[in-house]
């Protein structure tokens, strides 16, 4: 059988902050791990302990102060500002806790945006726009705007964004943290569809083990440094 392609690889990423009084705080050590096509990843660990600067790196919204990273094979570690933004746009499709939906545009508009840059003409990016909202169940909402819609709708409408740009690899921090739990299961199951049915890969980043629990594979992130890679545990104290 064919090795699934990969579609993160880190190995021995660092990351550093220049302090106020001088010198560094180190935030990351050593941080390996591969992701590969289809996987569905949770990244789990205490408020604190390095999620969203290891996510900013993988999402390629900052780079790291040493080691390797690799955007399914292509070599992020040493890529420009604008490199970087191409490269995001291109293959990764981001979830935020709080949607970052573009609140004076309607639903439709807002799944649009990450084909701006693509150069397809306006029917082509209206139709897989509409075809994504559709897939989320909320096509007969395309000219709302973000605000009539609930919580839980309106992350569906991020997703829809997420998915429109066909990315490799769907990033997402903290997805239901702005949810109520009803709607929170709704969203993560939702993913779990997408990943089993369409094969998309997914990295979600949580704080939660009920959550992190939806994903096949947990990587535990201790004071910047991984503990656990592997199945999702049967209980949290293994962690
Ligand atoms: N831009 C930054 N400048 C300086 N310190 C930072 C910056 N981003 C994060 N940190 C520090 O890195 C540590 C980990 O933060 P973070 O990655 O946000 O953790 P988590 O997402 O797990 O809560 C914290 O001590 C935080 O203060
Ligand atoms: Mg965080």
């Amino acid at each position: 059988m064919k090795s699934k392609e990969l579609v993160i690889s880190m190995s021995k990423i660092c990351k550093s902050f220049p302090l106020e009084m001088g010198g560094v705080q180190q935030v990351l050590f050593d941080i390996s791990f591969d992701v590969h096509v289809g996987e569905f990843v949770a990244i789990m660990g205490p408020s604190g302990s390095g999620k969203s600067t290891c996510m900013n790196i993988i999402g390629a919204l900052d780079t790291a102060t040493s080691g390797k990273y690799a955007l399914y094979g292509r070599d992020v570690t040493n890529m420009t500002t604008d490199e970087l933004a191409i490269i995001r746009n291109e293959y990764i499709g981001f979830v935020f806790q709080q949607f970052n939906l573009l609140s004076k545009r309607s639903v439709l508009d807002n799944v649009m945006l990450p084909l701006m840059y693509r150069g397809l003409p306006m029917s082509e990016r209206l139709r897989r726009a509409r075809e994504m909202l559709e897939r989320v169940g909320l096509a007969k909402f395309e000219s709302y705007l973000p605000n009539q819609l609930s919580g839980g709708m309106k992350q569906r409408v991020a997703i829809a964004r997420a998915l429109a740009g066909d990315p490799k690899l769907i990033l997402a921090d903290e997805p239901t943290g702005a949810l109520d739990s009803k709607m929170g299961n709704e969203i993560l199951k939702f993913f779990k569809q997408l990943n089993k049915e369409l094969g998309i890969t997914i990295v979600m980043i949580t704080h939660e083990f009920d959550i992190a629990k939806y994903a096949d594979r947990l990587i535990h992130i201790r004071d910047g440094r991984i503990n656990y890679d592997g199945k999702i545990p049967r209980d949290e104290r293994k962690l």
